[in-house]
């Protein structure tokens, strides 16, 4: 099927509006470098339009408003957005992986998990209704106390390139099954999908103003939603350095903000794994999404024994990932998805060598592509801890790898690391796993693989990976107030000060 960009607006109040400065972007196919299209570029005026759009559906008063509606109601568009996405999964992974580089077989997943979100979300909305006047056991039978779990308001969703639907999904539904309205400003890098999902909410008819979407550039459409002082909250991932800005912006109107961050996840090879399967989820902790993924888990630590064969197995796996157009079958390895971000990882490899790091495989672009951002899925060995490759986030395929003889070693190499986003231990004796999975300082740990998520499980970091968690119950909580209702009961006065009538 030939695919073609639709030419889209931004989303404010249920209408296509074009921005007030008429600016738009540019959208670069990261593998052929071409310009295949524009999206609009909102600035501060187009944000308090989406605003005050947000807040009337949020308020509204004619009795089915977004807020006061039942979360059954809600769980109705929910699910019709859900079918939507899967009526044009097809159209829908093409445009994300022309967008965002990723190889086609993940951008279909990907569509699969967002409309598995928008059901999951919906399954709790409906479940909201019956969790009202949950009793609270007061320790004064002259009182009864209950709690309403209530929307928090008009939410401010911030999100990045490397999961561009999906990452705004798992922020979307939860926040529209709990009765917040939204306005959502998506990575200018990847912004397609996200738009689409605009016309799908149309489509459905959901109400006018409860999405909104403002496309743009990070300071001019982003920021004026960190500081707005009639969003109440804001949800945020991306790099550690923007979230920090995000914090700042927000404790001007003490916003509460949750923050899902960059990462440098370490990775644990026991002695006593099954080399191959260890190798390929070794690789896929790294190289999946194009190594684009805040998890990752990138900093391998393998135990001295089978150092050498495992990496000898790793760097001869990783020269036979295939990397194409994310287009043409069988691609796992597609461009990374900027320019900036092409410059970025390869400066991270240059300084790795000149600090005296080997490069296992990889370093360099394809021989066979030259066009596109690409970059040969890389292994840096001889690392040392002190080294800016083994301590920041590349996001980019770059693996690099040090020895441990000890799990105590292993735990301290692992934990020495400003971030804690994700871990993974593998090894045959699942009690050392469960050792390994207390001691590290991370909001998720895989056991004998690396980077599976389900939309029922917590996501999120400890450090500077942020705080906060999505998906899971937890991710509805975000977007949730919870309000205690206190009842006095008794039939007696309160008896604490005297009636002036009795003087
Ligand atoms: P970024 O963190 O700057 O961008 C993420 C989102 O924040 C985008 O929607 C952007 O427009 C917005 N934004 C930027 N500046 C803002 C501001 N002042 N106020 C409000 N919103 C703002 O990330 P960027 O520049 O795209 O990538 C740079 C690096 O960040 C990557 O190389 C990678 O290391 C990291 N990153 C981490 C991600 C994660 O999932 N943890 C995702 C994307 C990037
Ligand atoms: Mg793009």
């Amino acid at each position: 099927m030939a695919i073609s960009f639709p030419n889209r607006q931004l989303l404010i109040d249920g209408e296509w509006k074009e921005p007030i400065k008429k600016k738009r972007i540019p959208i670069i196919n990261p593998a052929t470098e071409e310009i295949i299209g524009d999206i609009p570029a909102a600035t501060a005026e187009d944000v308090e339009l989406a605003v005050e759009a947000a807040r009337k559906a949020f308020t509204r008063n004619n009795g089915r408003d977004w807020s006061r509606a039942s979360g059954a109601y809600r769980a109705k568009y929910l699910r019709a957005i859900a079918s939507k996405i899967m009526e044009r999964k097809s159209e829908l992974s093409k445009l994300e992986a022309l967008d965002s580089g990723k190889p086609l077989d993940e951008t279909a997943w990907d569509m699969d998990d967002v409309a598995g979100c928008f059901e999951y979300y919906a399954d709790l909305a409906e479940a909201l209704d019956g969790k009202q006047k949950a009793p609270i056991c007061v320790p004064l039978e002259t009182f009864k106390s209950h709690v309403l779990k209530e929307p928090l308001g008009v939410v401010g969703l911030i999100t990045p390139w490397n999961y561009p639907l999906l990452m705004a999904t798992w922020k979307v539904a939860p926040a529209l099954a709990a009765g917040c309205t939204a306005i959502l400003k998506p990575s200018e890098l990847a912004s397609v999908t996200c738009l689409e999902l605009g016309e799908v909410c149309r489509e459905v008819g959901l109400p006018p103003g409860v999405l909104n979407i403002v496309t743009g550039l990070g300071p001019e459409a982003g920021a004026p939603l960190a500081s707005h002082p009639h969003v109440d909250k804001i949800a945020f991932t991306g790099s550690t350095a923007t979230g920090s800005t995000i914090m700042s912006a927000a404790a001007q109107s003490v916003k509460p903000i949750s923050l899902e961050l960059g990462g440098k996840s370490p990775i644990l090879v026991f002695d006593d794994v099954e080399l191959d399967k260890a190798a390929e989820w070794t690789l896929f902790g790294c190289f999946w999404t194009n190594g684009q993924i805040c998890s990752a888990t990138s900093r391998l630590l393998v135990h001295e024994n089978i150092a050498k064969e495992f990496q000898e197995k790793l760097a001869s796996w990783a020269k036979n990932i295939k990397v194409s157009d994310p287009l043409e079958e069988g691609c796992r390895l597609g461009p990374v998805v900027s320019e900036g971000q092409y410059v970025k990882v390869m400066n991270f490899i240059s300084k790795a060598k000149s600090e005296g790091a080997t490069i296992l495989c990889g370093g360099t672009r394809p021989q066979h592509l030259k066009k596109g951002f690409y970059i040969e899925p890389t292994i840096i060995t001889d690392v040392d801890t002190s080294m800016q490759i083994w301590r920041e986030e590349v996001f980019g395929p770059v693996l690099c790898v040090k020895t441990f003889r000890t799990e105590e070693d292993a735990i301290e190499l692992a934990n020495d690391s400003r971030y804690g986003l994700g871990g993974a231990v593998l090894s045959k004796d699942l009690e050392r796993c469960e050792r390994v999975s207390k001691a590290l300082q991370a909001g998720i740990v895989w056991v004998n693989c690396s980077q599976p998520c389900f939309c029922q499980a917590p996501w999120g970091g400890t450090k500077r990976s942020g705080f906060g968690r999505e998906l899971g119950e937890w991710g509805l909580d975000n977007y949730l107030s919870v309000k205690q209702v206190t009842e006095y009961i008794s039939s007696d006065p309160w008896g604490w000060y005297q009636s002036p009538s009795k003087l």
